[in-house]
């Protein structure tokens, strides 16, 4: 390995950082999706919870989520945010130590939450489920990343600081404060501490935390990622300058009031609950204004996505990101919620912005970045690119359809009185009829996961030195 790193190392940037993190990319996406669709699997044939504890839905649901946005979001995060703020500053890592301190801290802290959440040692709090000794080394990674990237753009040899890095530098200031403050915490033991928040309080600093975590992690370091593989894979440049630094302002500005939206109708004041929902809707305009930004990018080059399956990743994980921002401020109007709220329609939505959005993108970047860092012309195979892309829309689809019409199919049955004021049905009943979208998602997410597989094995061949490329197809699309 050191010999290939020997070789492929760059005179001017540090690739080897984010050549690892862009190969963990992959791993983590596969083991984070496989446990997704094992946890599909147990909700339709609730069967294969078995004797076995650590096996049980309710220990591998945190670490399916935990897998999929902290180590395969979060690697992909680190590879591109590496890259693009080197390319973009023409400057080389400020520490290439610090760098590797990240990587190798990050996959410590992966590791521990693998092994710790099956354990059944966790907080309870969504998505910040890890235990206080893991909370801290994920603190003092997370400030070695900030010193490396803002390090790296004080260094810059180029006079302005290009869009990209404001929204990469904003998800890295704002995931530091959220994580710190809401991981404050009373340790008992090693394994166990108590939030230091209490009752309504802690909610609210909870989901505060949960939603900018959608909106800086999920969002924002993901919009840093399509300002830069956009317009570098279509080959034009932004549509519009100005509108990135508008909605950029917008997005930090308006993203920080809307966690109310998770507590609807709790004891939490409704003055509260108002403010959250009013800022959500009004998160719709900048939301769009970064996927029209970057649909328009393609003027005159829309003929590319004829032949470029890359760029087809890239596009349509915008199109989910302007469905999934669309369906979320109308999710927060407190009457709309009142049906979604509890049901798999949330679910839903969940899934259109991390297999619609977040993985596609991140998958569309990945192979941009592949042949680059491993200096080879173009990936092993476009036809497994484009076959691999057409699996990830059709199981990302298969996914949300089915859990929007479980979801609507749940709230409306748990509402359905009868004229004698009893309920027209138990909930088991709205579980049976749930079933049939339940096996939908689960081959949903079978496809989606396979797709991740062909990906592993075209980055395989691409990065072996004896293997050449195979002859791209004229038309991707009629292959
Ligand atoms: C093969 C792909 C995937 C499958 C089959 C899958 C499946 C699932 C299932 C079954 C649940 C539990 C739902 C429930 O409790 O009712 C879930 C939750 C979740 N998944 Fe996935 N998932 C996949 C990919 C992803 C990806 C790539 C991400 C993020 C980038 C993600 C983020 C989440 C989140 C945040 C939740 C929690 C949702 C909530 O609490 O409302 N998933 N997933
Ligand atoms: C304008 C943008 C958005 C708004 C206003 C919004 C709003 C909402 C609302 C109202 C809920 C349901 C809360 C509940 O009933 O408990 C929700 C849940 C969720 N959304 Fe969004 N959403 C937006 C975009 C996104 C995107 C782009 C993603 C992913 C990449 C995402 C990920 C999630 C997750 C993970 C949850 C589940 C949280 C949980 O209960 O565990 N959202 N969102």
């Amino acid at each position: 390995m050191s010999e290939l790193n020997h070789a492929l190392e760059h005179p001017t940037y540090n690739y080897k950082v984010v050549r690892q993190f862009a190969i963990m990319t992959v791993v983590w996406g596969i083991v984070g999706m496989l446990v997704g669709v094992l946890i599909a699997a147990q909700l339709a044939w609730p069967a294969l919870n078995t004797e076995l504890q650590y096996l049980h839905f309710g220990r591998l649901r945190p670490l399916h989520t935990n897998a999929v946005i902290f180590a395969f979001g979060g690697s992909a995060l680190f590879a591109t945010s590496y890259y693009i703020v080197q390319r973009t500053c023409q400057a080389r890592l400020i520490s290439d130590k610090l760098a590797a301190f990240t990587f190798w801290g990050w996959q410590l802290v992966i590791v521990s939450a693998a092994i710790t959440l099956p354990l059944g040692l966790t907080t309870s709090k969504e998505y910040a489920e890890l235990e206080w000794p893991i909370d801290i080394l994920i603190a003092v990674v997370w400030v070695s990343y900030a010193l490396v990237f803002f390090g790296t753009i004080m260094k810059r040899k180029t006079p302005h600081i290009y869009v990209a890095n404001w929204f990469l530098g904003a998800f890295i200031i704002a995931v530091a404060v959220l994580h710190i403050i809401n991981s404050m915490a009373i340790p008992v033991s090693m394994t166990k501490s108590y939030s230091a928040y209490a009752g309504t309080v802690d909610a609210m600093v909870q989901w505060w935390y949960g939603h900018n975590a959608v909106g800086f992690f999920l969002t924002a370091g993901f919009l840093g990622m399509m300002y830069y593989f956009v317009p570098k894979q279509a080959g034009r440049p932004v549509y519009s300058y100005r509108l990135s630094i508008v909605h950029f302002w917008a997005l930090v500005a308006v993203y920080i009031w809307a966690g109310p939206h998770h507590l609807h109708y709790t004891a939490l004041p409704d003055w509260a609950q108002s403010l959250g929902m009013v800022m959500s809707i009004i998160l719709l305009a900048p939301s769009w204004g970064g996927m029209i930004n970057g649909m328009m990018t393609l003027s005159g080059a829309w003929d590319k996505l004829r032949t470029d399956p890359i760029l087809r990743f890239l596009v349509v994980s915008l199109s989910f990101y302007g469905m999934s921002t669309f369906e979320g401020p109308m999710m927060s109007i407190r009457t709309v919620n009142a049906l979604s709220h509890y049901t798999d329609w949330t679910i839903g939505h969940v899934h259109s912005g991390a297999l619609g959005w977040v993985a596609m993108i991140s998958i569309g970047a990945i192979y941009h970045l592949i042949p680059i860092l491993f200096g080879k012309e173009r990936m092993y195979s476009i036809s497994l690119i484009n076959a691999h892309f057409w699996m990830s829309t059709i199981g990302t689809v298969l996914y949300i359809a089915s859990m929007w019409v479980n979801g609507i199919m749940q709230g409306l049955m748990w509402r359905a009185y009868n004229q004698d004021g009893t309920l027209t049905y138990t909930f088991v009943e709205s579980v049976a009829a749930s079933y049939p979208g339940y096996v939908v998602r689960v081959i949903g997410g079978a496809i989606f996961f396979s797709g991740m597989l062909l990906m592993a094995y075209n980055i395989f061949m691409t990065t072996r030195k004896d293997v050449q490329p195979q002859p791209a197809p004229a038309a991707v699309g009629a292959v």
